[in-house]
């Protein structure tokens, strides 16, 4: 039922607002007002509904909810003891601004509190653990259900991106749970409707360079792997690779990062160890996130053996980073810099194809022509927007930059 799929889609985003901004910021506050509308269409659809979170499993009353591809936040629900969440009565802003400030917390801890099913206050929200009998008996939901089509606002991605970032440069932890929520939100954006979406984001919505283009690879890269027909695990987890792979960046001082105009040979070799930096940051964080860490190490080596790092052994890349280093030069490429212009859309499709062989895995560059020209047309962003006339910050990637001057 798309009230409940609403509903959840809305509960992650709010979770994560009231995990980035303290009350009363514009961004919490819509999104606690998102929730508030989508749970009384639920309640009006289904008095009494019931979500029941069994691992990765969404129950809704007593059939499986299909339709929300591998949902992430239902094993975390769980695993902090949120399994059942019923509605039993009238919902106000408040009730729900108390559930959603306890689960964030809960989160935020990474464990269960003590007690069973509890009611924090009197209130039409019932939360809590649940037992498995008489939950897995259910007939399966109707087959061929689509998600609703949904609103590419992509407003609280960027600010839970740069969020992650800040986070980092003051020596903070790397939030993978957020990251991952980023890229299950840009996934449904992507396929919400009939037609799949590239939700591209450009610098006249959001400020700052990195955030725009960690959003805007973790696209196209997911995206490109469909293409190349891999599986919703690897896309997902490419996705999380094209959105860390300028972590490294948050290692380096804004002043070089910004810095208009040529670089120094000090300061190229600066940006350039983003990526051994990016690669040594998730590893520090998360072990288990090899792929990432490989890709923000790899991104920037050509196929012919040219680009950074240098290898001490001659070898091939990984395909996760051959993949997002043509998404890297597309988004880069299309966007302004204030030593050039944004490239509109067909030049840089020449530059990638030029590049099949010695920059760019040819393979690959194949695969991208054919996602774009299956995208373009349901894509409003991919083109000709030429973007403000204003310089936007500089990212400091010398490596793009210095090619194409
Ligand atoms: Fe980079
Ligand atoms: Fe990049």
């Amino acid at each position: 039922m798309n009230q409940a799929r609403e509903v959840l889609r809305c509960l992650a985003r709010t979770v994560s607002g009231f995990t980035i901004y303290a009350s009363g910021h514009p961004t919490r506050e819509r999104a606690l007002d998102e929730l508030l509308h989508a749970v009384a269409d639920l309640q009006e659809a289904a008095p009494g509904a019931t979500f029941t979170f069994l691992d990765d499993e969404i129950v809704f009353g007593v059939h499986p909810l299909r339709g929300m591809g591998e949902w992430p936040w239902a094993e975390r629900f769980s695993r902090v003891g949120v399994q059942r969440v019923e509605f039993v009565g009238p919902v106000d802003r408040d009730d729900l601004m108390h559930f959603v400030d306890d689960l964030a917390r809960r989160l935020r801890r990474g464990r269960a509190e003590s007690s069973e099913a509890r009611v924090t206050r009197p209130t039409g929200i019932r939360y809590g653990l649940v037992h498995r009998d008489g939950l897995d008996d259910g007939d399966e939901e109707g087959g061929g259900l689509h998600l609703a089509p949904v609103d590419v606002d992509l407003v609280l991605e960027a600010e839970t991106v740069r969020w992650l970032e800040t986070e980092l440069r003051g020596g903070g932890l790397l939030h993978l749970a957020e990251a991952e929520g980023v890229v299950f939100a840009l996934l449904q954006a992507m396929h919400g409707g009939r037609e799949m979406l590239l939700p591209l984001t450009r610098l006249k919505e959001f400020d700052q360079y990195t955030t725009a283009h960690s959003l805007n690879v973790s696209v196209l890269a997911m995206a490109l792997a469909e293409q190349m027909g891999l599986g919703g695990a690897q896309v997902r987890s490419f996705g999380v690779s094209g959105l860390l792979h300028d972590l490294g960046k948050t290692r380096i001082p804004t002043e070089v990062l910004n810095k208009p105009g040529a670089l120094s040979d000090a300061e190229r070799t600066l940006i350039h160890s983003h990526t051994v930096e990016g690669a040594k940051l998730i590893l520090e964080h998360d072990a288990d996130l090899d792929l990432a860490a490989i890709v923000a190490y790899e991104h920037h080596r050509r196929t012919d053996g040219g680009g950074y790092p240098t290898f001490r052994i001659d070898r091939r890349c990984h395909d996760a980073s051959d993949l997002v280093h043509v998404c890297d030069v597309y988004d880069a490429l299309r966007t302004h810099r204030p030593y050039r212009d944004a490239w509109p859309h067909a030049r840089v499709m020449n530059y990638i194809v030029e590049g099949g062989g010695g920059e760019f895995d040819p393979d690959v560059v194949r695969a991208f022509v054919d996602m774009m020209d299956r995208c373009t047309r349901a894509d409003t962003r991919v083109d000709p927007d030429p973007g403000p006339a204003a310089p936007p910050p500089v990212d400091g990637d010398g490596e793009v930059n210095s090619r194409i001057d």
